[in-house]
This record gives C-alpha cells, structure tokens and sequence, in this order.
C-alpha cells in the first residue's frame, strides 16, 4: 500500500496554464482538423468551468523535488458509475494531464529515472488508487496496482495490463500511456459495479520501455518485473554494466525516503519483480499501432502476431583532437570522418533485407567545436528483424565494418551492445479470446475477419511474452505517426481499446 499525503487543488492559473501547455505542445502537421475539433470538445467537456462538474483536478509541480502522492485530486470527473464517461472522457483527458508532466516545457520529455518520471509514476499510482487497487512503486520506477479476485475464489490467478509511462524526447500523448490509463479505467469501470473477477487484476506502468537516457539501458522496468535483478549477482551486474545508472537509482531512492546505500539499491533491485509471477496466467499490452496499416483499412482495433527482434549498441570511435586549421588531412585520426562512413553503411544494412531495419538515433561530437578536428564521438545503432537470423547477421556485418574502419583510419573503437530481445510470437489462444472480444463489441463480423499485425515496434510484452503468455491490442492512429509530438488516437477509438479488454476480462471465467 502507498504512502499517501495530500495537497491543495489547482487553482485557476493552473488551469489556465495548462490549456497553455496543451496549446504549446501542438505543432504544425500536427492532428487534422477534424481531431482538432474532436480535441478541443473533449477539453471543454472536461473543463468543470464550464460543466460545473465538482473536479478536484490533478496536482503535479514537477519544479519540487516533492513527490508526494495527490491522492485527493486524482478522483473521478465522470458521475458515479458512468462506464461511458470513465472509458471515455476521463481516460481521454487524462492523457493531456500525462503529457503536462515532462522535463522540458514545450514538450513532452519524460526520459528514464527523471524528475518528471517520478512525478509521473505519483501520478499513475493516485489514478490506480482511484480506481481501487493498491499500489506501489518500485526502484526500477514501475508502479503496480492490483484489484483483487473475488474473495470466494481459491488460489485466484492473476492478469496482469499494462505498458509504459515513459517517453522518447519530443514525444506524443499516446505512446505506451495509453496502455498504462486504459488498464486503469477498465479496472474502474470494475469498481464502479462493485465487481470482482475469479482472478486479480494487476495493472503494470512500466519505466524505461523506450531506452530515452544516457545509461544506455531499455526495458528495465519489464525485465525487473520479470525478476531479471532478483539475484545480488544480477543486481549488481546491472550497476556495473551501465556507467551512471547507480547514481540515478540513489537519487530515486532519496527521492522516495529508501536506502540510498549501494546495498540498499541492491535490495530494491533484487525486490522488484512482479508480485508472485508464479500465479501470473496473462498479460495484455493495448498500444497505438504506431503505423499506418489500420487507418488504411478502416479498422479500430487489431491483434499483435509476434513482435520482432531488436539488438541495440553504444558505438564510440576515439581518434584525436587537432586544429582545424593546421592539421593535413592525410594525418587526422578524425572520429567523425569514421562515423559518417559507418552510419552510411549501417543504412545500406537496413536496406538489404526486407523487414530489416538499422537506425542510428542519437550521434553525440565529445567536446564538439568547429574548429576543432572531432577526436571522439558517440553514436547508438538499433537493429530489428522479423526473424533473430536476419537481425543477429544483421548485426555481425555492422560490427565488422565498424572494425574496418578503424583499422584504415588508425583509430581506437567501443562497441557495448546495450539490450538484446529475440522476436517474441504473442499467445495463441488470448489472441483468439481477444479476438472474440472484438467481434462481440461489434468491431469486426467475426473472430476470424480481426485483423492481424506484428509489431516492428519494440514492447514491454516482448519481454514479459518471454515467459509469461502475452498478448497486443493495436489501436488504430492518425496516419500511423508515432515518436512524434503529432501523435494522434482519436477518443472514441481510445475508447474501443478499453471496451475490448473489459470484454475480454468479462468472458474470462477461470484464469
Ligand atoms: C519503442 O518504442 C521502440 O520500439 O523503440
Ligand atoms: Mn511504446
Ligand atoms: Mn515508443
């Protein structure tokens, strides 16, 4: 159970400045017009000014280092009991109120360990308490809540919903939130009929999904989940292999009033997989497609095959610093001159096989200045397959071009692969219970005419369907956009995502 403390509600100005925030984080080719519409009215609706709705609204300021929990401010702006409200406005609104949460004004930010994740993560944990669940958040970053079974079932099992709350630099509103706040409406919609199922119903946020930090780390809140720090040895691996991480989980902690000694990190690590993952008998991800193939087709709603494999590295070239002026360009050791040539040929990789793709997202100049010949630079590759064959093949050509260049230029290289995750099928049979959800909500003619997808996009389910069966709802988005302030999910398709899981829960007699 959390600690929870309370504090005052927002004022006018908050109010004013957040439909400032909102307005700042649109940008041009941004949503059409008719979203714009749609947005603007779902914002009025919202707006307890205007409806008189008795809102306490949420209470974030991510300008303290006070996480208390708001847990007073978090409550409902739907009337009791109204599931159409619950799925519908409020989970809609509270996607605007997550993107206000962020590191950079402006924009939405919210990188691995920040301030603006662990204002977040109080965030998420006051609308879980919300909806009934307890809750809890873990050094990882990942906050749990959990709706228990009807007390009358014995051994009940466990299913677990969720996805991210983190987010790329620059991102859009929907991205892995909307997993994480569609799992919590379904589970209010529970309360609000004072339900309870044969089996508890857990909704995972977790941190780190995207890999946006300078650890170099990606999916540590799922691996942890899944128990991969459970042993000391583990634990300390972890801190060992990425340079700054400890520092950012002690910052957590003091944050948080835990253990802030490395042993005390150590312990948070090895305590932070799910609850009893023995019991655990599914999990369910809703996500936007991130692509373009269900907007074309006129669909809602589809279901994840298999999410392909992705291999990610740190890649650093030393040479050395020299004057721009008086060095001969036969005798620099330039690190830049030998990244530009390994980008090029890391592109030429991601062209030669289809479904193959290679990406070089972030190049960093060590002490960059114009008139100075760049002796070390920094760049990340990231690599993914349909098939482990193709990409790990993939891989290995990159890393012995990247050798060869060292060597004709006399250079020094780095190479850390910094995350590793096969191609992961999705569970055949939740796959056709949700596939059933989605015919009898009147989404598709049939079970069989759903419509099927994979995923290029990596997941938190591909590190859970590593062990746990695993499942993926892709909700259809505005021209496929994603990792882009122009991220769009309509609120009635918002919606559906939520009707189809709450279905699917209904059908579930025994977990
Ligand atoms: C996450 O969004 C990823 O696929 O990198
Ligand atoms: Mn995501
Ligand atoms: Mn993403």
């Amino acid at each position: 159970m959390s600690n929870l403390a309370t504090s005052a509600p927002l004022t006018t100005s908050d109010l004013k400045q957040k439909e400032k925030l909102v307005g700042e984080n649109s940008r041009e080719g941004g949503p059409s017009l008719t979203q714009m519409i749609s947005f603007v009215l779902v914002l009025l609706a919202s707006t307890p000014l205007i409806f008189g709705i008795a809102q306490r609204a949420v209470g974030v300021n991510i300008e303290s280092n006070n996480l208390s929990l708001h847990s007073k401010d978090s409550h409902s702006i739907c009337e009791w009991g109204d599931e159409s409200c619950i799925m519908g406005k409020e989970l809609f609104e509270r996607h605007m109120t997550l993107s206000r949460i962020t590191e950079d004004p402006g924009i939405i930010n919210r990188p691995y360990l920040s301030v603006a994740s662990a204002h977040a993560a109080r965030q998420v944990q006051a609308w879980m308490e919300d909806a009934g669940m307890t809750s809890s958040i873990n050094i990882v970053g990942n906050v749990v809540g959990r709706y228990e079974a009807d007390p009358s079932t014995s051994n009940p099992r466990t299913i677990v919903l969720g996805s991210h709350f983190d987010s790329v630099n620059d991102a859009g509103k929907f991205d892995g939130v909307y997993g994480v706040l569609a799992a919590i409406s379904v589970v209010k919609v529970l309360k609000h009929r004072g339900q309870r199922l044969p089996f508890t119903v857990e909704v995972a946020a977790f941190d780190d999904e995207e890999g946006n930090s300078s650890f170099g780390t990606t999916n540590t809140g799922a691996k942890a989940f899944m128990g991969e720090y459970l042993t000391k040895e583990a634990a300390e691996q972890l801190l060992e292999q990425y340079a700054g991480l400890e520092e950012a989980f002690r910052k957590h902690q003091i944050n948080y009033g835990l253990d802030s000694k490395r042993s005390g990190i150590v312990q948070g690590l090895m305590k932070s997989a799910g609850t009893s993952l023995e019991d655990v008998a599914a999990f369910i991800e809703l996500h936007i497609e991130q692509g373009p193939i269900l907007e074309a087709e006129g669909r809602p709603i589809g279901i994840v095959d298999a999410i392909n494999g992705q291999t990610r590295m740190q890649v650093r070239y030393f040479g050395e610093s020299g004057h721009a002026g008086t060095v001969p360009m036969t005798m620099r050791k330039d690190a830049l001159g030998a990244s530009a040539e390994a980008v090029s040929e890391i592109e030429r990789v991601g062209n030669s096989n289809d479904g193959l793709v290679a990406t070089v997202g972030t190049l960093n100049i060590v002490h960059a200045s114009s008139n100075v010949v760049p002796g070390e630079v920094m760049f990340t590759v990231d690599v993914r397959a349909p098939t482990d064959e193709v990409r790990i093949h993939a891989v290995d050509r990159i890393v012995e071009y990247l050798e060869s260049v060292r060597i004709r230029r006399g250079l020094e290289l780095q190479i850390t692969k910094t995350h590793e995750a096969p191609a992961v099928p999705m569970n055949p049979e939740i796959r056709r219970a949700l596939a059933t959800a989605i015919s009898e909500e009147g989404l598709e003619d049939s079970p069989d005419s759903v419509r099927i997808l994979s995923s290029g996009a990596g997941h938190d389910a591909m590190i859970v369907g590593n062990k746990i069966p695993s499942a993926m709802l892709f909700l259809r988005c505005a021209g496929g956009i994603s990792h882009n302030p122009a991220e769009w999910l309509s609120p009635p398709d918002a919606t559906v995502g939520a009707r189809v899981v709450l279905k699917y829960l209904e059908n579930l007699k025994v977990a």
